[in-house]
């Protein structure tokens, strides 16, 4: 029997990014390999378990394995002996130096395995964030130690945490970096996620790498933007959710990335804008905005518990209901979640906490200091029973299913703290509740 002869790829580091990459990969009819170094990460992947919540990921991995198009390895060697791969998509971790700056110790060990051990003519294609300048020093060593034989590319990925499988296999668009023909080769592999006339945007190296920065600054601006508008708004007793309506309908501004809340987090925005401020002070550049735009971000939290302090003179004797812990709906991501710094700021100031999120509680548990002021709740009926207040901070549709008659029995307090707006605020003020938004009532 003959077997149709596809493409084989190597994913290196099994996070958000490389799995996901690699599980569309597979759905998509490539043979993949992903290279993970912590074994119990791997056991479970081997299973088909995602370490991680995405939605759809584990169906897919599931999948993969079953159509035998997915395989994982502990090592790059040992994947590159077995899968002789043409592509090797570079996903492991960039995490920040002190300086702000990525370190980059993880990629350059892909980089170095694959130099040594890469057999056939390879793409080294990297999805990892990396600092401006690195394809371009990557390809640099390539050429020198394995000429003609490993090509570099800087492909940046945009995929969102919770809409990560469809963000990946209908992309907006594609963007790859570096010499014209390496770029050609990889492209060859996205033709069928960019059909409907995708854009596949074949540049330089630096612009790619920069692109990418770039997106992040501009989509967390307009978070700033909004949040600043939100607090003039509450300051004059204007609805910052009509204000909104009046600049999502005009199409030069356009709707997303528009809603004022508690500032953005996530392991991406507040990272790739340290790492934005570091090549700007690096080049000599200014970098007054995107400074501004970090800074009050921070401070947009510490606002909204400011409001709360106001309203309850005595904090030992108030239980909040704390309503999402994920840095936002539909993961269990809690790195630089809201969540943590409000909870850490109010507990300074004596109150306590019925902890709820559908899915973050563990990884919350881990990354929150301990504390017995914090009771984790299981359910939103338990975490509403007993607590004098209600603060919402990440936007579950269970949560934004609560109303005044809903919650009638079960929560005895007075106040309500919207710290997304998705709560029917009028209902709220009708029924005698304190009901406060953001940048609303
Ligand atoms: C972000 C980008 O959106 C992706 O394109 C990019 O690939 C990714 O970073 C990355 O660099 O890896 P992600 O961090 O998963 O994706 O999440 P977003 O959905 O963009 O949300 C980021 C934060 O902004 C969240 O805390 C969210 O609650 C907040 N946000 C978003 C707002 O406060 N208001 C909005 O209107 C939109």
């Amino acid at each position: 029997m003959f077997l149709m002869e596809v493409d084989r790829i190597i994913v290196v580091g099994a996070g958000y990014v490389g799995l996901v990459a690699a599980s569309c990969f597979a759905n998509a009819g490539f043979v993949v390999g992903v290279v993970e170094k912590s074994e119990e990460r791997l056991n479970s992947l081997r299973e088909g378990i995602s370490p991680f919540y995405e939605p759809g990921l584990s169906e897919l991995l599931k999948e993969g394995i079953l159509n035998k198009k997915l395989t994982f390895f502990s090592n790059q060697k040992e994947a590159l002996e077995k899968l002789s791969p043409k592509y090797i998509f570079c996903a492991v971790g960039t995490p920040e130096s002190a300086d702000g700056s990525a370190d980059l110790t993880f990629v350059e060990e892909v980089l170095n395995d694959t130099l040594d051990y890469a057999k056939e003519e390879t793409y080294f294609v990297i999805k990892s964030t990396v600092p401006v300048g690195t394809a371009d020093l990557f390809s640099t060593r390539a050429h020198l130690a394995r000429p003609g034989k490993v090509f570099v590319v800087n492909n940046p990925e945009f995929l969102k945490e919770g809409t990560a499988i469809n963000d990946f296999l209908r992309p907006e668009r594609v963007v790859l970096g570096g010499d014209s023909k390496a770029v050609e080769e990889v492209g060859k592999l996205y033709e069928s996620f960019l059909l409907n006339h995708r854009p596949l945007i074949k540049t330089d190296s630096k612009s790619a790498e920069l692109g990418k920065l770039a997106a992040n600054l501009m989509l967390a601006s307009r978070i700033s933007v909004v949040n600043q508008i939100a607090r003039l708004s509450s300051a004059i007793g204007s609805d910052m959710r009509e204000i909104e309506k009046i600049l999502q309908t005009d199409s030069r501004i356009g709707s997303k990335y528009l809603y004022a809340g508690l500032g953005f987090g996530g392991s991406c925005f507040p990272k790739d804008l340290k790492s934005f401020v570091s090549l700007c002070q690096k080049m000599d550049v200014d970098p007054i905005v995107a400074h501004s735009i970090d800074k009050f971000n921070d401070d947009q939290k510490l606002f909204f518990v400011d409001q709360i302090v106001k309203d309850f003179p005595n904090p030992t004797a108030t239980r909040i209901a704390l309503l999402g812990l994920a840095f936002k709906p539909e993961t269990d991501d809690v790195r630089e979640s809201p969540a943590l710094t409000i909870l850490s700021a109010l507990e300074k100031h004596g109150f306590s906490f019925n902890a709820y999120d559908p899915k973050a509680t563990k990884n919350f548990q881990t990354a929150a200091k301990k504390s017995d002021k914090i009771n984790y709740c299981e359910s939103l009926d338990e975490a509403l029973t007993g607590a004098h207040a209600v603060v919402l901070v990440t936007e579950w549709q269970e949560f934004q299913r609560m109303t005044p008659s809903k919650i009638a029995g079960i929560f005895k307090g007075k106040h309500i703290y919207d710290g997304k707006n998705v709560l029917p605020a009028k209902e709220f003020v009708a029924a005698n509740y304190i009901y406060r938004g953001v940048g609303r009532y």
